[in-house]
């Protein structure tokens, strides 16, 4: 699906090349690297604390399951990477917060929080949304894709292995919400394969860091690959 567009800020403007400083050394990518395999480790072992959990069936699972919502909260399950994820959710739970903060899935980040920069964005049902503009609660039941859930375990998404290879990133606060856009983009066959089309459909995603140029040439290379 195409990504919601803006004042023309995006992978279209500004196309500066990124590392202006030449600084493209092993260890500032090994960091990256690490920071990113981090966060994959820390989703796929944290199960969520407080008010939420994953219902594996376990005595414990059953016991909070059964027990009543907290009280001025909904409880709703969330499949989140392909997992339940119940979380008691009060009315104005903002999915990003959701996410980040009951499931602990911190890969999706919190730019602008008010739908202009394109960090905060998540697959729902197949769809790329800004989850920094929707509630929780109207997910009960819905399919999410966060970055976390890109990886096969330690065997990167091709569009993860095309932004390390084209360092496609400087600090990499947008490039969670940038491969979730890039990942439907390829697969939106109603979006032209040339540069010109894929900088359009990604116009809402911002990179403070001006890394457009890398960014564009990470998605055009994953083409064919997912
Ligand atoms: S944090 Fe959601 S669009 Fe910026
Ligand atoms: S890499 Fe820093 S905002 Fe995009």
């Amino acid at each position: 699906m195409r990504n919601r567009k803006n004042d023309g800020a995006g992978i279209g403007a500004g196309d500066t090349k990124h590392g202006d400083d030449g600084d493209y050394s092993p260890s500032r990518r090994h960091f990256i690297k690490s920071v990113g395999m981090s966060s994959i480790a820390a989703a796929t072992t944290g199960a969520g604390l407080g008010t939420a959990w994953a219902d594996d069936g376990s005595s414990a699972d059953q016991a909070a399951t059964a027990a009543a919502p907290a009280e001025g909260t909904m409880r709703i399950t969330l499949k989140v990477n392909g997992q339940p994820r119940q979380i008691d959710a009060a009315p104005n739970l903002i999915l990003l917060d959701a996410l980040r903060d009951e499931l602990e899935l911190t890969g999706t980040k919190k730019g602008c929080d008010h739908g202009q920069c394109g960090a905060c964005n998540v697959h729902v049902n197949g769809t790329v949304i800004n989850s920094c503009l929707s509630l929780a609660v109207m997910h009960d039941g819905d399919e999410i894709t966060t970055v976390e859930g890109l990886s096969d375990g330690e065997d990167l998404h091709p569009i993860q292995q095309a932004f390390l290879d084209e360092d496609a990133y400087q600090c990499g606060y947008c490039t969670s919400g940038q491969m979730m856009t890039a990942t439907a983009v390829l697969a939106d066959t109603r979006i032209d394969s040339s540069d010109d089309a894929v900088r359009e459909a990604m116009s809402g995603n911002i990179c403070r860091c001006g890394a457009y140029k890398n960014i564009l040439a990470a998605v055009q290379s994953t083409r064919g690959k997912i």
